[in-house]
């Protein structure tokens, strides 16, 4: 949601095609995301010239121990692309002993989150404003999350753009290493299509096993709606929830 409206179906023709220059010759990483020029409120520009080091973490290539950014060994959940953030903020003061981590590119939505940590006085949060699949490639260490978040990711709705869809086989097959043992990863979607292709994309990774059945939604997901999720329920939509946990080696 490079916008936070996420109509990826209304991109412009220079946007669709400077992101389908994926061919062998570009040697283009194929982008889960677009980043957009964004509109920031006086909060989100305050929080972020005020903020921004208590909560960010500059990327490096390189292992940061859960100690190393939150001071505490405590349960580690990731949430991919957290969006404006509310249901992180929520999360976190709800279970202030857990640690979470919010990796986002949209810079706007990472200032949303930086004002409510700081006017809720949250301790508990550390936030990339980075790639997500760089954070997970160089920067986690090995079976260190307990939770993996993927709320209302991208539905990149076009059949061409299908590709930049970040729920896929290979890409939760690389990053189950840093999955602990008995570590869950949580999908939600409120795009029929990508709920379909989440299921097909989740059952064929091997070392995990769906808590509700093979090829099952999960029907009571205790989870915090989320703001993109509202806007789905607004337009319609449906909303389809998976679990799924690491296997014992
Ligand atoms: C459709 S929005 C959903 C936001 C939020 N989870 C919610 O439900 O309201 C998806 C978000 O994922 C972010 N995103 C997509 N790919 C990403 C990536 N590779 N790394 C970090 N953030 C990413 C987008 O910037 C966008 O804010």
């Amino acid at each position: 949601m490079s916008d936070n409206t996420s109509d990826n179906s209304t991109l412009s023709a220079a946007e669709t095609s400077a992101q389908d220059r994926t061919s062998p010759e570009s040697h283009r990483p194929i982008r889960s995301y677009v980043i957009r020029a964004g509109r920031y409120t006086d909060a989100q520009k305050a929080a972020i010239d005020e903020h921004w080091d208590d909560f960010v973490v500059p990327y490096e290539e390189r292992h940061f121990s859960t100690e190393e950014l939150f001071g505490s060994a405590n349960p580690l959940t990731v949430e991919i692309g957290f969006g404006m953030g509310d249901s992180l903020l929520e999360m976190a003061i709800a279970n202030p002993e857990r640690n979470f981590l919010g990796i986002e590119v949209h810079k706007p939505g990472v200032g949303k989150l930086l004002h409510g940590l700081a006017e809720h006085g949250v301790t508990n949060v550390k936030v990339f404003c980075h790639d997500a699949k760089d954070i997970l490639a160089h920067c986690i260490e090995s079976a260190s999350i307990e939770t993996l978040l993927i709320f209302f990711p991208d539905p990149w709705h076009k059949k061409r753009h299908n590709k930049r869809r970040l729920v896929q086989t290979e890409f939760i097959s690389s990053l189950l290493p840093l999955l602990m043992e008995g570590g869950r990863i949580h999908l939600a979607t409120d795009w029929e299509p990508y709920a379909e292709h989440m299921v097909e994309a989740m059952e064929a990774v091997e070392g995990v096993c769906n808590i509700n059945g093979t090829g099952n939604f999960w029907q009571t997901p205790d989870r915090p709606e989320t703001k993109f999720e509202r806007r789905g329920v607004r337009l319609g939509h449906g909303v389809w929830d998976l679990l799924y946990e690491k296997k014992s080696a």
